[in-house]
């Protein structure tokens, strides 16, 4: 994979894959936003809260991507790299094969939100991951109360496909899901 995939530069942000030196800055993103994100996403592993675990994640992260398992960007404002990580945009679960899919997640720090930033990483990052790893469809999962995260894929083009009783554990209970992909025509 060229380091191309691995830096993605747009108007307002640079997304990237930091270096484990950098524990401390993502562990701020996540500790700072815990209850803003805790409500949308999969509970945490036990040590998901402690630089050890972002140290290793991170050396992870850099190897998974070389390897085209997956991509794990980190956001920063491209006005003040001074300022801590604003928000993370992960390709997860790639499958090859006959299928060529992966899964989409994304988050944005509470106090940045509303100002189209999501929409902005992920129209750089989209067409990046779909080279890099090679992708056919894209898939994009949200709650049904979540309507921001419901318009932004709408926006990007994401498709609704189906509707999922009880499709993640979140937050203490299983909650339904909105299926949505975006897939390569060409
Ligand atoms: C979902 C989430 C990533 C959206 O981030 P965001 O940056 O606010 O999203 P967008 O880029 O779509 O921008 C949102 C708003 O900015 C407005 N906006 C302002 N300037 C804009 C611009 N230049 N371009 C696009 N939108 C702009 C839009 O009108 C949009 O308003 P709307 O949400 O009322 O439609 C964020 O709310 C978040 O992290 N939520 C918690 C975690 C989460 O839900 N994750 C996803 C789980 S499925």
């Amino acid at each position: 994979m060229s380091a191309q995939a691995l830096e993605i530069i747009t108007p307002r942000l640079r997304l990237w894959l930091p270096d484990p030196s950098r524990a401390a800055c993502v562990l701020r993103y996540f500790d700072r936003n815990r209850r803003h994100l805790e409500v949308w996403e999969p509970a945490r592993p036990l040590d998901f809260y402690t630089a050890d675990f972002w140290e290793k994640r991170l050396a992870e992260n850099r190897e998974d991507a070389e390897e085209g398992r997956c991509l794990r960007y980190f956001l920063e404002l491209r006005s003040d790299p001074a300022t801590p990580i604003v928000g993370a945009v992960n390709f997860t679960n790639v499958i090859r094969g006959a299928f060529r899919a992966c899964h989409l997640g994304y988050s944005l720090a509470e106090r940045w939100q509303g100002q189209g930033l999501m929409h902005e990483a992920l129209e750089g990052a989209l067409p990046a991951a779909f080279a890099r790893l090679e992708l056919h469809r894209v898939m994009a999962n949200y709650q049904p109360r979540n309507e921001r995260s419901g318009r932004l894929l709408e926006r990007l083009g994401f498709a609704r496909e189906g509707y999922a009783k009880d499709y993640l554990f979140i937050d203490g209970a299983w909650r339904d899901h909105v299926l949505t992909a975006l897939v390569r025509t060409s």
